[in-house]
């Protein structure tokens, strides 16, 4: 497939139109946006299943919007979304498919990848996991001393770690309440120990999660796991009949020391930070057994039938993806916040952020050319409340614009209505504080009637004062099932796949990472042996001399 240029005629006019009418807009309060066109809350909102997005708090108006729209439309976003789903190459600097949806839907048309049946395999591997975790839940695969598994332990890192972690978290209500799970990804001593006190190792199972089975990190940490598990079962041997690996290289798992039927494959074409609907989401798995596990994907399918067919101005995630076009490529805005207001999302914006910053923090598009406008955006934040009694402060009042992602979980298990009330209450007096802000004639006005002296609320006015102007959009989950987690994510996935294909930037690659690993193993080397003088910089040099001394 011809990969797009992110320079190409049409792309380049639709950029202009939009930084137009960013000009024309970009001292048009919000809140005027909003008197101007009475139904904007309508105009500019979706909903689909379990999700409801309110987009109008973003600082475009229809016009502007229209050439999104018209920008998403030439960046033959339709056209690479579908290549994407028939598993036509779209990995273009490592000549993959990305077929992490196919993980979804093993029962959809044929699906035949360069002679390879998808679905089958898919299917295969799907049922082999169901029966194995059912085993697990049930007791049935039994423990060395023939009792049942109740501590799951993950080890993994990245894409291994942070969606089987968030999704656990997120589906604790759903989750076989003798189950324990633990997550482990830095290799650091204490969070290694503080995992090995937490765990009997006659009651443990232990999952290694690693697409490729090279991760040092992972395997550092499944090799003391292990030595654990040996000392506490009498032997190595004993310790593999509680192992299991993940992998999509199934022979270097074996090559050390798994058993064929304790390996869990899945595949070269699902990206490490797209593979929680593989093997390597077993933990979910085992923790909502198969039932909800399959409406978890039915979910993401449901999302992916959306993202598939919805025309593209009520299209969930192009709309997503498009705010963010607007604010980051347009507008210039450098981050993105999420705020998730149930703390069964702890771990969303984490996932989230390894998704986005991942996949589109890139500098040249397909054809190697430096890309000419800014592209991915810094994702942070965390759970609403607490960020706002730690670094909302900066977003109300700092020197940056910094646009907000809320999330809300409308439905909480057991609800307290009154906690409710106090979070939604929060969620929304931010968005719409960020939104209007405060003048400092109405801050000092308000200060004089409250009885404050004329220079004194003078003095004050600046320093209380918000500017607003802050756009946001509000997602609002109806209730934080299975299925609509799994839709959420898959939204997530696609807003992150649109806005890579309008840069136009490889989304499924992540060069970035590699420089730093190579560099890794010179220094581990050298903290293994001796530090080599002169093949370093000073700073470097000095630094990797005193970590020597710190751990001989
Ligand atoms: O270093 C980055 C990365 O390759 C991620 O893309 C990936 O999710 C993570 O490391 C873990 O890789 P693996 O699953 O192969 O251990």
């Amino acid at each position: 497939m011809h990969e797009p240029n992110s320079q190409s005629e049409s792309s380049t006019r639709h950029w202009q139109a939009l930084e137009a009418h960013y000009q024309r807009l970009k001292n048009t309060p919000l809140s005027q946006l909003f008197a101007i066109n009475p139904l904007r809350a309508q105009h500019f909102s979706v909903e689909f299943s379990g999700l409801f997005l309110d987009y109008s708090k973003q600082s475009f108006d229809e016009s502007a919007f229209h050439s999104l729209i018209e920008l998403a439309q030439t960046s033959g976003l339709e056209q690479r979304r579908d290549a994407m789903f028939q598993g036509n190459p779209t990995n273009s600097t490592e000549q993959r498919t990305v077929l992490h949806t196919a993980l979804r839907n093993p029962d959809g048309e044929d699906l035949v990848v360069d002679g390879i049946d998808i679905r089958a395999l898919v299917k295969k591997e799907q049922e082999r996991l169901a029966v194995f975790a059912n085993g697990i839940r049930q007791g049935t695969i039994k423990a060395n001393d023939g009792g049942p598994f109740t501590e799951i332990l993950n080890i993994g890192i990245g894409g291994s770690d942070l969606g089987p972690k968030m999704a656990v978290e997120a589906l604790r209500p759903f989750a076989q309440e003798d189950l324990r799970f633990h997550f482990l990804s830095n290799p650091d001593t204490p969070a290694l120990h503080a995992v090995l006190r937490e765990i009997d190792p006659e009651r443990t199972l232990v999952l290694v999660s690693s697409k490729t089975f090279t991760t040092q990190d992972t395997l550092a940490n499944f090799s003391s796991v292990r030595q654990f598990l040996a000392q506490g079962l009498g032997g190595d041997e004993a310790a593999m009949r509680h192992c299991v690996a993940l992998t999509a290289s199934p022979q270097t798992a074996i090559h050390q020391g798994f058993a064929p039927e304790c390996v869990f494959e899945f595949w070269d074409w699902v990206g490490g930070r797209y593979s929680m609907w593989s093997a390597i989401g077993l933990p979910i798995l085992i923790a909502i057994g198969s039932a909800q596990f399959n409406a978890f994907l039915d979910g993401a399918r449901a999302m992916d039938q959306h993202f598939l067919s919805a025309p593209l101005n009520a299209n969930m995630p192009v709309l997503l993806a498009l705010t963010g076009i607007w604010n980051h490529s347009v507008a210039l805005d450098r981050s993105v916040m999420m705020a998730a207001y149930d703390s069964r999302l702890q771990f969303f914006t984490p996932y989230v952020q390894q998704l986005d910053m991942e996949s589109n923090g890139k500098h040249v598009d397909h054809s190697g050319s430096p890309l000419t406008r800014p592209s991915g955006p810094i994702v942070w934040g965390g759970l609403g409340i607490n960020g706002q009694h730690a670094y909302f402060q900066l977003v109300h009042q700092g020197t940056q614009r910094v646009p907000v992602e809320f999330i809300g979980v409308l439905k909480a298990p057991d609800q307290d209505s009154e906690h409710q009330r106090i979070v939604f209450s929060n969620m929304l007096a931010q968005a719409e504080a960020l939104m209007v802000g405060r003048s400092r004639e109405h801050i000092k006005a308000e200060m004089i009637e409250q009885g404050y002296a004329e220079d004194h609320a003078e003095s004050l006015a600046n320093h209380r004062s918000f500017a607003g102007n802050i756009p946001s959009t509000t997602l609002l989950v109806e209730a934080l099932t299975p299925f609509n987690l799994g839709a959420l994510a898959a939204l997530y996935e696609h807003k992150i796949f649109a806005q890579g294909v309008i840069w136009g930037v490889n989304s499924f690659d992540q060069w970035g990472v590699e420089l730093g690993k190579v560099l890794g193993k010179t220094i581990y080397d050298e903290l293994r042996s001796e530090p080599k003088q002169d093949e370093h910089d000073s700073s470097t040099q000095a630094l990797i001399a005193r970590v020597f001394n710190a751990l001989r």
